[in-house]
């Protein structure tokens, strides 16, 4: 039967139905979308500097929170794309991406907790996991070294997190394994020879290195790229009884840069001049002067520090860009270390 409607009206009725379409596609996203600058804008305005608050509140207790969160927002985008995976806490029979053995200091996952309670209270189930640590590794790129820019937001939590997915490139790994890797993910030469230089601040874990001090090939105990200066000050920190198959001590730890102006908190160019001369502590630091292209970058980095902080703005806008999830994928998880369901 047909429905007894004045023409006029019925055509009125279609009308405010296609308004209200068109308000409803507005409002649910489409299932996949891109990143924006200040996504949040009109949903949670105040986000970006919730979390810039928190990061600055921490790392005035403990500076040590800037290269942390730098390297978190590194692990999470290198496994599975910037989908906050790596902040799943593991459950019983399934191993979350922070039980993989390079979790090595991945310390100050609760900063994340910290910010995303912030934003909670301001505006609940609105700004993902994912974003907070996109946004609180850009914060700790501009306190530690004036690296500043504009991050697009809008990526959504992942509800995958395995461990035995983890396949971030080994601290030993050579140049060509390490450009190989970075490729897979869509970065370039200039993406891994710019972010490495990130390797100026913080520690690296004896442990990493022993081989290039005591064991490195059958044609040199110690690894000779190593400046000779170097290696007798890394043997008297990593003496050969901290680190065996008995002790696998987690507790001694050096610079990545001994040569650092700023210290080991401070994002500066200072990581150039060390790899040019053979001053880099990680292998994979060092291969970088082993590569043309590389060393090329390397050099004009070592002499404008200028370009280097532009590059470092670009290449973490990009790393920021690796495999999201957007629009209606995945969720804005509740809590940063589980899944909602
Ligand atoms: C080939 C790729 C990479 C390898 C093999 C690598 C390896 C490492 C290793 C072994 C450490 C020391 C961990 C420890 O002993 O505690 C470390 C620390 C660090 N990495 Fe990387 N990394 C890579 C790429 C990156 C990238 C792309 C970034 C930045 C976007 C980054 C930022 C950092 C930072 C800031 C630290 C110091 C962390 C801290 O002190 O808490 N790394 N990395
Ligand atoms: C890193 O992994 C080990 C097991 O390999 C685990 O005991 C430790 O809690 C993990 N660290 C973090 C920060 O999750
Ligand atoms: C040992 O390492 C050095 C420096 O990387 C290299 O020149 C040499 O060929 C290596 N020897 C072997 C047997 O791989
Ligand atoms: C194991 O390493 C620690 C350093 O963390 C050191 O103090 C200790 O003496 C080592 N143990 C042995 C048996 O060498």
């Amino acid at each position: 039967m047909a429905l007894k409607v004045p023409r006029h009206s019925l055509l009125l009725l279609l009308a405010v139905g296609a308004v209200q379409a068109a308000a409803a596609s507005a409002a649910v996203p489409p299932p996949q979308a891109q990143l924006q600058v200040s996504f949040y804008a009109r949903s949670c305005p105040r986000a970006e500097a919730i979390v810039r608050r928190v990061v600055r509140r921490r790392a005035a207790r403990d500076r040590s929170v800037l290269p942390a969160l730098i390297r978190l927002h590194f692990h999470d985008c290198f496994v599975r794309g910037c989908d906050g995976s790596v902040l799943i806490d593991s459950t019983p029979g399934h191993p979350a991406e922070k039980e993989a053995p390079p979790n090595l200091t991945l310390r100050m996952l609760d900063v994340v907790d910290d910010a995303k309670a912030a934003v909670e209270e301001a505006c609940p189930g609105v700004v993902s996991c994912a974003d907070i640590v996109a946004l609180a590794a850009r914060d700790a790129a501009a306190m530690a070294g004036r690296v500043r820019y504009e991050l697009p937001t809008g990526r959504r939590d992942g509800t995958v997190s395995s461990a035995a997915e983890v396949n971030l490139p080994s601290p030993s790994a050579s140049f060509a394994e390490a450009l190989s890797a970075f490729r897979s993910i869509g970065l370039g030469v200039v993406d891994l020879t710019t972010l490495l230089g990130s390797h100026t601040m913080g520690f690296c874990h004896c442990g990493l290195i022993m081989n290039r001090l005591y064991n490195y090939n059958s044609t040199s105990p110690f690894d000779p790229t190593m400046d000779a200066g170097l290696l007798a000050v890394l043997r008297r920190r990593c003496p050969p009884h901290v680190v065996t198959p008995q002790n696998q001590s987690r507790d001694v730890i050096v610079p990545m840069n001994f040569v650092a102006p700023l210290g080991p908190f401070g994002l500066d160019n200072s990581f150039y001049p060390s790899v040019l001369a053979g001053r880099a502590v990680l292998q994979i630091d060092q291969e970088l002067a082993s590569s043309g292209a590389a060393r090329r970058i390397a050099a004009m980095f070592a002499s404008r520090p200028g370009n280097f902080r532009v590059q470092f703005a670009k290449s973490m806008v990009k790393l920021g860009g690796v495999n999201v999830l957007t629009g209606r994928q995945g969720e804005v998880r509740l809590n940063c270390r589980r899944f909602n369901s």
